[in-house]
Order: C-alpha cells, then sequence, then structure tokens
C-alpha cells in the first residue's frame, strides 16, 4: 500500500508529491510549522490526507508545549491550531480533523501534559486509521455502480496520496477491478498542478489498472464519442445541498457528463460533507500562485508577469450529480435528505 503519511519515532514522514513520479523521496517534519508548510506546498495534499497531516501537526505541536499554567496551555495550544488551520481554506477534512483534535485536548487537558500528548497521538492515529477504513467502504459501495468493461474518467488524485491509503474515487475504481470487473482508466492530466498525469497515472499504473492519460480539454471529446462511460471524482468540500468543491475543472466536467449522458460520481467521507454550509456559495475556494499556472514544471510558458488567476477549486451544483458515494452508501438527490 502506499505510504502517504506515517508517524514514525516521534516525527511525521510523507512521501513528497511535488516530487512523483520521477522520485520517490521522503520528507520528515518534526515541527508543527514543518506540517503547516508541507501542506501549504503540496508536499501532502487532497483533502483527508490533509486533515491526517494536520492532525499529525497539532502532535508535535503538543510535544514541544511547555506552558505551566492552564490558561497558556490553552493559548499555545490555539496558536498552533490557528496555524494549521491557515493552511488551505477549501478541504473541510483539514476543519473536520483538527475539530475532533481540538475535543480531545479538551477532554485531556486536566490531567497534564503527558495525557494531552497522549490523547492527542491515539487521536490523530484514529483519524488515520478510520480513514482508511472508509475509503475501503467508500469502494464497497461505489463498485456497484461500475459494470465490467467500463472507461471511467477521473480528474485531479482522489487515490490513496490523497487519503490514507486507498482512496475515495480511485478506492471505487481499486474495488470494481478487485471484484474481477475490468476498467480502464481515462485521468485528466489536471493543470495546472497535474495531480492526474503525475500522481493519478503513478497510482493505477502500480496496481496493474489500465490508465489512459488524457489533456483536460480532451474530455468532452470523448464523451461525445461515447468512449467515458462514467466520471467519478473526490471531493474538497461538499454543502448540505449536495454542491461540490472540487479541483477546478470538475464544474466543467459534470456539465460535459451531463449534456452527453454520462453518469457523474463524487466519491467523499461524510467528513467532506460541511453540515454549516446549505450550498456551494459558502464553500470557501483557494487562489494559489500564479507561478503554478504560467511554469510547467518549474519552465515558464508564457510572458514572465502574465496575469492570472489560479483557483485550485471550483463548484458543481447538485445537479449534475447523479450520486455522492459516502463510507454510508449511495447518496442519491435529494442530497440535503439523503447526506443528512
Ligand atoms: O489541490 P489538491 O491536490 O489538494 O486537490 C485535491 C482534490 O481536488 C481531490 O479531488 C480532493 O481533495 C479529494 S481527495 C480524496
Amino acid at each position: 500500500m502506499l505510504p502517504t503519511i506515517a508517524w514514525r519515532g516521534g516525527s511525521v514522514i510523507m512521501i513528497d508529491q511535488r516530487k512523483l513520479p520521477g522520485q520517490e523521496t521522503y520528507v520528515r517534519c518534526r515541527t508543527y510549522i514543518q506540517v503547516a508548510q508541507a501542506i501549504e506546498r503540496m508536499v501532502i495534499r487532497g483533502a483527508p490526507a490533509i486533515g491526517i497531516a494536520a492532525a499529525y501537526g497539532l502532535v508535535l505541536g503538543a510535544m514541544a508545549l511547555t506552558a505551566e499554567t492552564a490558561r497558556s496551555l490553552d493559548r499555545d495550544f490555539e496558536k498552533i491550531y490557528e496555524r494549521l488551520e491557515r493552511t488551505r481554506p477549501t478541504a473541510r477534512n483539514l476543519f473536520w480533523a483538527l475539530e475532533r483534535m481540538k475535543a480531545a485536548y479538551e477532554r485531556s487537558r486536566g490531567h497534564g501534559l503527558r495525557s494531552i500528548r497522549t490523547a492527542l497521538l491515539a487521536e490523530a492515529k484514529a483519524i488515520e486509521r478510520e480513514d482508511a477504513e472508509t475509503n475501503r467502504a467508500i469502494g464497497r459501495h461505489g463498485q456497484a455502480l461500475l459494470r465490467d468493461g467500463w472507461t471511467v474518467l477521473t480528474h485531479c488524485n482522489a487515490g490513496g496520496l490523497a487519503t490514507a491509503e486507498y482512496g475515495t474515487a480511485l478506492g471505487v475504481i481499486r474495488a470494481a477491478a478487485a471484484a474481477g470487473k475490468r476498467i480502464r482508466v481515462f485521468a485528466d492530466e489536471t493543470r495546472p498542478f497535474l495531480q492526474g498525469a503525475r500522481l493519478t497515472v503513478w497510482e493505477l499504473d502500480k496496481d496493474g489498472i489500465p490508465v489512459v492519460l488524457i489533456t483536460d480539454n480532451m474530455a468532452g471529446w470523448f464523451m461525445r464519442r461515447g468512449e467515458v462511460d462514467a466520471v467519478v471524482v473526490g471531493a474538497d468540500r461538499i454543502a448540505r445541498n449536495g454542491d461540490t468543491a472540487n479541483k477546478i475543472g470538475t464544474y466543467s466536467l459534470a456539465v460535459l457528463a451531463k449534456e452527453n449522458g454520462v453518469p457523474f460520481y463524487v466519491a467523499a467521507p461524510t467528513s467532506t460533507v460541511d453540515a454549516a454550509i446549505s450550498d456551494g456559495g459558502g464553500i470557501p475556494i483557494e487562489e494559489r500562485n500564479p507561478d503554478e499556472v504560467r511554469e510547467v514544471a518549474g519552465r515558464l510558458v508564457t510572458i514572465p508577469f502574465a496575469e492570472v488567476r489560479n483557483p485550485a477549486f471550483d463548484v458543481t451544483p447538485a445537479a449534475y450529480i447523479t450520486a455522492i458515494i459516502t463510507e454510508h452508501g449511495v447518496c442519491r438527490p435529494p442530497f440535503e435528505k439523503s447526506l443528512g
């Protein structure tokens, strides 16, 4: 299984996703600031993996706490919490994991620093373990939607690298393949960060699942030609009504899928659902460094100071989504009811 992130000997180790597939190297974080920077710089990415990383980041922060009074302890904990929270605004799982960690802190804070550290490490490990189990369950439910011989299109990377292991969208594909179905995957390249080309193709190839790399602007044409049987993507945040934020380009795919009568599935754990947000209009969308668009693999592809927009995510209205697959089953519209 893919070693996305692990707690080892008092530090956090992550595979460096910026270097894949060329190099399989690992980054070791010894402080919560290093974890926050690793999330911001995309060493680790994908909503559930970001949540797990932040949880371990809080553990590292707690290891360095020295405060004597309850008040100063709370203040120092809050500082660590806020730094990790500021890393990536769209991924709901980041805030969900941090909220769980805060609850563990509050339960243990009356029992001294040692208990706090033990409780936080146990909670972070539980978040990681449960995510792996959740993805298997998503896979089990979702694979029933895919038929033998189908070609499935996916966008970005919602695989083992984006989670504790196995993946959400790729979990569905993996489970279908494990059930003996012959599934072929079209992987969108996913400009500007190329998660599809670099990570999804790498993962599926390692698993022996046939994968064809296409550029993002080819998807519509293949749908029109009847070469795509289903689209399966992950999610960064899902509003109560089912509107779904995912990697930029997902919305266009969903519109194309509807136009061409192709089912459009979102695979995500319920920890991605934000019950506080009624519809997609309330989802914060991260804007990233313009150089990610100006450059490809570190090489300038335009004039040096070209004006750029670089939203990392878009929102697909629920009306374009055939079903949302969670660890509890396949949710159909109206999502307000089926997700609740
Ligand atoms: O910017 P990224 O690479 O973190 O974006 C990742 C995605 O959009 C994924 O589809 C999403 O987080 C789901 S991962 C299981």
